[in-house]
């Protein structure tokens, strides 16, 4: 197992320890998962697949719960 694994996030190289989830991998670039309808930043808040609020865009994939990914090499991530 590779001791770091590389995924971009909104564009970002970023360097994560494997095991990581992709929603940790974007709270720490310091930006939301999602805006939701009202404009307001929405991120992780059950962090067990429950309230859809860590949605993300993973690899071109829209609305992925990031809670429950963990990253791989190369994956693409993006705030939506
Ligand atoms: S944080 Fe609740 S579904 Fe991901």
């Amino acid at each position: 197992m590779p001791e770091r694994i590389t995924v971009t996030v909104n564009g970002q190289p970023l360097s994560v320890a494997p095991g990581t989830s992709v929603a940790a991998a974007i709270m720490m670039t310091g930006v939301h998962c999602r805006t939701s309808v009202a404009g307001e930043p929405r991120s992780p808040l059950c962090g067990m697949g429950i309230c859809f609020e860590c949605r993300a865009m993973v690899n071109g994939l829209p609305h992925c719960r990031t809670c429950q990914m963990l990253c791989e090499p190369g994956m693409e991530v993006r705030s939506q």
